[in-house]
């Protein structure tokens, strides 16, 4: 299963040609935005649907993986996300995700700001309590690197990045 659009999973198209996927997201418009990207990759097993990623529309057990870049962080409800993640999965399945997080603890002057929340900055959760909540719902901890090459571009979502250390990374996580 894949959480949002598929315009920047590059790195993945190679199994998503072979292999069957379900993806969701919230607007009418982002699931035909990505049913009509899959359509022209020709990802012909790949089909998007309406959905929240803190209550996945699917039963237990049912994935061998759950994909996501760049959706955790606009969330306020991480470990729900999490814990639906696991419960979708089949046992041992697995957890690659590229998110946004922050070193330090945001102040609530940032993680109230719905300009920088949509920028995928106000939601960036400190990354020691993002592992907890990837922990806590079920999931052994694989592997966890920085994406060193993400920059954010505006002026203003670069200051708060160098202030609170504002990071993407790759986190790969396995079902317990
Ligand atoms: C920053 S974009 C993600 C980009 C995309 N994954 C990519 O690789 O290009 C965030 C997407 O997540 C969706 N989204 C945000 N919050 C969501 C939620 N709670 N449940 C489902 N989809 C959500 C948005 O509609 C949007 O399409």
């Amino acid at each position: 299963m894949t959480v949002g659009p598929i315009d920047r999973l590059e790195p993945v198209e190679a199994a998503l040609s072979t292999e069957t996927g379900t993806g969701i997201d919230m607007p009418t418009e982002q699931v035909e935005k990505a049913n009509g990207l899959a359509a022209d990759k020709g990802f012909h097993n790949l089909t998007f649907r309406e959905g929240y990623i803190e209550d996945l529309p699917f039963g237990d057990a049912s994935f061998d993986a759950v994909i996501s870049n760049g959706v955790i962080n606009l969330s306020a409800e991480k470990g729900q996300v999490f814990e639906e993640a696991e419960r979708v999965l089949k046992p041992g399945g697995r957890l690659p995700l590229c998110d946004i997080v922050s070193e330090k603890q945001l102040p609530a002057s940032i993680k109230t700001d719905a300009d920088l929340w949509a920028a995928c900055i106000g939601g960036a959760e400190q990354v020691d309590s993002y592992v907890s909540h990837v922990e806590s719902a079920g999931f052994d901890l694989v592997d966890i690197d920085e994406n060193t090459e993400y920059e954010f571009t505006s002026e203003r979502a670069a200051n708060a990045c160098q202030k609170y250390g504002i990071k993407s990374i790759t986190l790969s996580a396995a079902k317990r």
